[in-house]
This record gives C-alpha cells, sequence and structure tokens, in this order.
C-alpha cells in the first residue's frame, strides 16, 4: 500500500511532483496558427486532444502570457499543425527559438483562401471554427470545430517526452 506521504495532494509541492509526473507523458507535437486580421503568429504547443466527434472538435490550451493567446482570443479560425517526426526544427523555431515572421522561415508554409497559414507537409492539419473559450488558470481552452483535414504522406509524429524529442515505434511487428 502506497505510504501517507506519498499520496497525491499530502505534500506540499504538489505542482512539482504534478510536473514530474507530467515529464512522463509523452505528448505529439503541434503548432496551432492562427490570424486575427491583421497578425498571423503560430506556436508550439502539446496541450492538444480531441474533444468529440458529433460535432468533430478538439481542445487546445494556450497560456496567457503568450501572443497566440492574444491573437486567438480575436480569431475566428485556427489551424492545428501535426509535425513529423522529420519537424523537430519548426518545433524549436515555434517554441522560442525564432520570433514573430521569422518562425514561418523554418519548415514548407502555405495559406489557406483565408491566409491561414498551415505547415505543407506536416503529418496532418485540423482546420477549425473557434467555436468556444474558457479561461482556467494561467491557460485558456480554446475549442474548435473542425471544417477540414489535409494529411501528409507519413504517420510518424514527432512526440516530446521526458523533456526530449522522440519518435513512436511499434511495440512489436505482426507479421
Ligand atoms: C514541446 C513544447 C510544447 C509546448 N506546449 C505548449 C502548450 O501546449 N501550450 C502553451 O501555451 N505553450 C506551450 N509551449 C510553450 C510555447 O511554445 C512557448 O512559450 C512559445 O515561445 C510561446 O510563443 P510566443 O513566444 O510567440 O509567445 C510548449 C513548448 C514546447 C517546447
Amino acid at each position: 500500500m502506497e505510504s501517507a506521504a506519498n499520496a497525491i495532494g499530502s505534500v506540499p509541492d504538489v505542482a512539482a511532483r504534478f510536473k514530474a509526473a507530467l515529464r512522463g507523458v509523452a505528448s505529439t507535437v503541434t503548432v496551432v496558427t492562427a490570424l486575427d486580421g491583421e497578425r498571423h503568429h503560430g506556436m508550439t504547443a502539446t496541450a492538444f486532444m480531441s474533444l468529440s466527434m458529433e460535432p468533430p472538435s478538439l481542445v487546445v490550451c494556450i497560456n496567457r502570457s503568450t501572443l497566440l493567446h492574444d491573437i486567438l482570443t480575436s480569431a475566428r479560425r485556427f489551424c492545428v499543425n501535426i509535425l513529423d517526426e522529420s519537424q523537430e526544427p519548426v518545433s524549436v523555431a515555434f517554441s522560442g527559438g525564432l520570433h514573430g515572421d521569422n518562425r514561418f522561415a523554418q519548415g514548407s508554409w502555405s495559406r489557406d483562401q483565408d491566409g491561414l497559414a498551415y505547415l505543407a507537409d506536416a503529418q496532418a492539419n485540423i482546420f477549425c471554427s473557434k467555436a468556444a473559450a474558457m479561461p482556467y488558470g494561467t491557460h485558456t481552452l480554446f475549442i474548435g470545430e473542425v471544417t477540414d483535414v489535409r494529411f501528409g504522406e507519413s504517420v510518424s509524429p514527432l512526440l516530446y517526452h521526458n523533456a526530449a524529442y522522440c519518435t513512436s515505434l511499434p511495440r512489436s511487428v505482426h507479421l
């Protein structure tokens, strides 16, 4: 049985322990892009999940201190670009390695009919119209209703695990 000292919530540094637990979670790396009429921007985000199939929808959690948060607050649409394993440099650029428009020099970026940027050779691009936003703590949950999906050629996502980029490998091959 777990000792009382090790029980979740019984120690003062629960946030640090929560962070440590999250380090063990492998997450798919995305770059979320949006434009609000004048400004367009993108940033790396792993806090992404599917929400519902009726309607097809997803959630991204964005820190309120970021420029993308500011833009998403007034944007009507956004795109979740799911990176493939070759796109670590894109993730690095969009998580602070490069700033402003310079970020889009890393990777093959295109624009759709509205000017929304998408990574043309990403594993997938999920285009959304913003359906709702719910602030909580330091972040806001942006809910997107999926309006279109494009696929790249590979299905080999870039993952982030234990503070490092990695790839997924099948545990066993069934012939
Ligand atoms: C692997 C990885 C995943 C990240 N995931 C998120 C996330 O889900 N939400 C978030 O708000 N920031 C996340 N960040 C942090 C932002 O990408 C980073 O703060 C970025 O520089 C913010 O953009 P800005 O410089 O344009 O404000 C992540 C960073 C990395 C390296």
